[in-house]
């Protein structure tokens, strides 16, 4: 599969890292060009770097790997090519305040994933997952689990069951047991 990245910083970096190793493709963005272009040199020729708006178009599936907040801009300057996208969702309900890393309210009684996919607009196939631990744990644990040794349970949700079943594989390929968590209004956030 064609994996796009919207964000190649820490959790989009490893997550195409694990990717690339369990054999697919990836086509990897973010604000500014250099960030994708380095990573893309590191992990060879299963990796491109391109415009987000090219990579969203070049990609089976895509993975929005950037802060919480940064979604109403993903959902202004990308949304129209985002629709009838799967779209895994990563993303925590955090922000960066005076160096401290604090919790971010949702309206509406929604979970996180419901949120965002209300913001990035209901045509999106929006599969929550990859959220549940720091970037160095999921390289870790990925890698342990594609080099043989034990799989760590990686959930995910989703209210449209094909785009699950379509993102179940990258689960697994990236190193991980997947486990269906039911849907968005099921899903928890890292450390829940
Ligand atoms: N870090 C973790 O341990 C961790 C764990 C679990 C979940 N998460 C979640 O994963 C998401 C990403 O976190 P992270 O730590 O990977 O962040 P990060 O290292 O700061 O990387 C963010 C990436 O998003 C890109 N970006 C930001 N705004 C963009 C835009 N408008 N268009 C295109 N690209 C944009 C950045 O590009 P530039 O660098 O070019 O600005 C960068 O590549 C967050 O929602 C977070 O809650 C993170």
């Amino acid at each position: 599969m064609r994996v796009g990245f919207i964000g190649s910083g820490r959790i989009g970096g490893n997550l195409a890292r694990l990717l690339v190793a369990g054999g697919h493709d990836v086509v990897l963005s973010a604000n500014h060009p250099d960030g994708p272009k380095r990573l893309a040199l590191e992990l060879g020729q299963r990796a491109a770097a391109m415009s987000p708006l090219d990579a969203i178009a070049a990609s089976d599936v895509v993975v929005i790997a950037v802060w919480w907040e940064g979604f109403p801009d993903i959902a202004r300057d990308y949304g129209a090519a985002l629709a009838g996208k799967i779209v895994i969702d990563p993303s925590n309900p955090l922000s960066e305040r005076d160096g401290k890393i604090v919790p971010l309210a949702i309206p509406d009684g929604l979970t996180s994933p419901q949120y965002q996919l209300r913001r990035l607009g209901g045509d999106v196939r929006l599969v929550r997952t990859f959220g549940d631990r720091l970037a160095p744990d999921l390289l870790a644990d990925g890698q342990r689990g594609q080099n043989g040794g034990e799989r760590s349970e990686m959930r995910y949700w989703s209210d449209d069951p094909s785009a699950a079943e379509i993102v179940r594989p990258l689960i697994r390929d990236a190193g991980f047991t997947p486990i269906d968590g039911g849907a968005l209004a099921d899903s928890t956030n890292a450390g829940e």
